[in-house]
């Protein structure tokens, strides 16, 4: 694991932006992973403001979500298409038909899953995977006591992912409760993985991924296993980090 310590949001963000576009010079027909949720926001500005001034080029660039809320439309304003297209999508030149992300509003869920994984295969896997990581220790929508075996499968909301997530929603009620989400196998299988944390509330969890055991209590934990994982903290979200030690990582800071 090589952890980046980032003095705020912003250079986090510019860090992690970096590194997708450095994966897109070396192979311009990358099969990105992408997250949602506040975190990465200002990394999709920074890619969208590189795309702009010296011209990345995202037209053979492939994508898959991480995951979908269940019965939202694409266009309702809390679903990750909606997310994706507003903040990312619709700002580059990406090709419509390189997007996939899971639909929520499938007839046959399991077959939606299954059908997901069968495409990230096709297109060869994920080249780089880009995570935030939930209060809980969530990656993608894989809850505290996950099965570490799964791929892409419907998840039930933990309550603390829908009081959090509450945030984005007129009222609680309105959280969905179920989702479609990349399993932790299929996350697990990306050749490269970029986690990014902002803000202290991710601090225990992110301290629990990196320095206690691997266990299904704290789904990122299995991350320690993953050859290539990058971890660019904000100091909020790395604040246990710095005082502890630990042999199998590389604490560095992202602008010294
Ligand atoms: C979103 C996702 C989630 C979020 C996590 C953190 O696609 O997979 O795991 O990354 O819930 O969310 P924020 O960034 O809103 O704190």
């Amino acid at each position: 694991m090589r952890i980046v310590i980032a003095k705020s949001y912003e250079d986090m963000s510019a860090n992690a932006a970096r590194m997708v576009a450095g994966q897109l010079y070396l192979k311009p027909n990358s099969v990105l992973g992408l997250a949602t949720g506040s975190t990465p926001l200002n990394m999709y500005q920074e890619l969208i403001k590189i795309h702009h001034e010296v011209s990345l080029d995202f037209s053979e660039v492939v994508t898959f979500n991480l995951d979908e809320y269940l019965g939202l439309k694409p266009e309702d304003e809390n679903s990750y298409h909606f997310y994706m297209f507003q903040n990312f999508f619709k700002h580059i030149n990406i090709q419509r038909n390189n997007i996939y992300i899971p639909n929520g509003l499938a007839q046959n869920i399991p077959a939606e899953c299954q059908d997901y994984e069968r495409k990230i295969q096709e297109q060869g896997g994920i080249d780089l995977q880009v995570l935030g990581i939930g209060v809980n220790g969530h990656i993608g929508f894989n809850e505290p006591d996950i099965n570490f075996e799964a791929v892409t499968h419907k998840v039930k909301l933990d309550e603390e992912t829908i009081n959090v997530n509450a945030r984005f929603f007129a009222n609680i009620e309105e959280v969905p409760r179920y989702a479609i989400s990349m399993g932790i196998k299929t996350i697990m299988n990306a050749k490269k993985i970029l986690l990014l944390a902002n803000g202290v509330s991710k601090a225990e969890a992110l301290y629990r991924t990196i320095y206690k055991g691997i266990t299904p209590e704290t789904p990122a934990s299995i991350l320690q296993l993953h050859p290539d994982v990058t971890i660019i903290a904000e100091e909020g979200a790395a604040k246990l980090l710095r005082s502890a030690t630990h042999d199998r990582t590389n604490l560095g800071f992202a602008s010294e």
